[in-house]
């Protein structure tokens, strides 16, 4: 097994020498079910929320076919894919989006925690809504992102929970006789004129994040774009808040927001549906700019991430300002916010032009930087 864990990366993510690709809760979800995998037919094995494969390959490795797999992070299901390749096992799985289709008749599921119980009560209800009645899930994560509320939330779901030794600071919830399911609804809220919708797990839930709040009240009055061509680009867009207002606020503009979580284009889906502006904002789920053609967009409205998987790190933002900086033409214009602490503005100036200071408050601060 730590052959084909050597050859994994989490390309096309972001990579640094203290962010791996595997770790030791995917190895203790691997080894709580091995027993139970050993007699697994073709088709019955579910990987919800891998990482970067470590799960899906590590169980194919083992001989599972037919696996059923699903990665909210599409850098995560890219990463998948190019491991997959690296250890000739490609043949072994295939992506499925987080509905019915994915869980139908599982008899295991191999689960790596989500960060909020948001996320888990929706993934949760849906295995027990479809699995196969004898469905057994191992649930793991490292014991500095689970909770005790995630075992309570697992129980609402299941009439046997077991615990795991905890090993390498991780730990596996083992949850048995699944009762009580249903299919994801989006949590909804009437947020400042907005209708806002967020399945678990979308950045703020269906509330105005504070930072979001301060650029939205700044924002210019006329923007420039906002055409089919040159829309208002609302980028890493979660619940679709930034580009539900703009396209409020701005009558007749097109929008375009896109996200790399599946989690955040339902909910920003549900968003513009609910709001009855479908018809001129695009939701796409795509790595940072990735569906977008360089020097082609006048109007970038952006609240970075911070996170990677479930680790912090400060290399995503530069990241993501690489690729505005590709997709803004001359004279387009980056609107960010950020948490003052941070200092992006000497990254903002290097990576895109000329950037200004619109609004400041205790935590955050509003930029807008023009593409030289
Ligand atoms: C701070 S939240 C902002 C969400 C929303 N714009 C708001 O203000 O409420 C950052 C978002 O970035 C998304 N994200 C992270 N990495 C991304 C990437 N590589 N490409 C696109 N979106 C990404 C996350 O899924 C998350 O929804």
């Amino acid at each position: 097994m730590s052959a084909i864990f050597d050859a994994l990366r989490r390309w096309p993510d972001v990579e640094a020498p203290d962010l791996v690709a595997v770790d030791a809760a995917d190895r203790l979800i691997l080894d709580e079910s091995a027993e139970r995998r050993a007699s697994a037919l073709p088709g019955d094995i579910v990987v919800i929320n891998d990482s970067y494969g470590a799960l899906t390959l590590g169980a194919a490795h083992a001989g599972a076919s037919g696996i059923r797999t699903h990665i909210d992070a599409i850098t995560g299901e890219r990463a998948l894919e190019a491991n997959a390749s690296r250890v000739d096992l490609s043949g072994h799985f295939r992506s499925v989006p987080l509905d019915a289709e994915l869980v139908n008749g599982a008899r295991i599921v191999l689960l790596r925690l989500p960060r909020t119980v948001d996320a888990l009560r929706d993934i949760a209800g849906l295995i027990a809504a479809h699995a196969d009645p004898s469905v057994v899930v191992f649930a793991g994560g490292r014991l500095k992102h689970m909770s005790v509320s995630m075992n309570a939330v697992l129980r609402e779901n299941f009439g046997q929970l077991d615990i795991s030794h905890a090993r390498q600071k991780s730990r596996v919830l083992i949850a048995r006789a699944p009762r009580d399911g249903r299919d994801p609804t989006p949590a909804a809220a009437h947020v400042d004129g907005l209708e806002v919708r967020a399945f678990g797990g979308a950045f703020a839930g269906a509330r105005l994040d504070i930072g979001t709040r301060l650029l939205l009240e700044n924002l210019p009055d006329a923007p420039v774009g906002g055409t089919p061509d040159d829309p208002l680009i609302d980028l890493a867009c979660g619940t679709g808040i930034i580009g539900a207002w703009m396209a409020t606020r701005y009558p007749g503009a097109h929008v375009h927001s896109c996200d790399q979580s599946s989690v955040a284009v339902a909910s920003a889906h549900a968003t513009m549906l609910a709001n009855g502006i479908e018809d001129r904002v695009t939701v796409v789920r795509d790595d940072m700019l990735g569906a977008r053609p360089s020097a082609s967009a006048s109007f970038i409205a952006l609240n970075p991430p911070f996170h990677s998987a479930a680790a912090v790190t400060d290399l995503i933002a530069p990241r993501m300002f690489g690729d505005v900086a590709r997709v803004l033409r001359p004279g387009g214009q980056l609107w960010c916010v950020w948490n003052s602490g941070l200092r992006y503005r000497p990254l903002l100036e290097r990576a895109i032009g000329p950037t200004e200071q619109v609004a400041r408050n205790a935590k955050f601060t509003v930029t807008v930087s023009t593409r030289r």
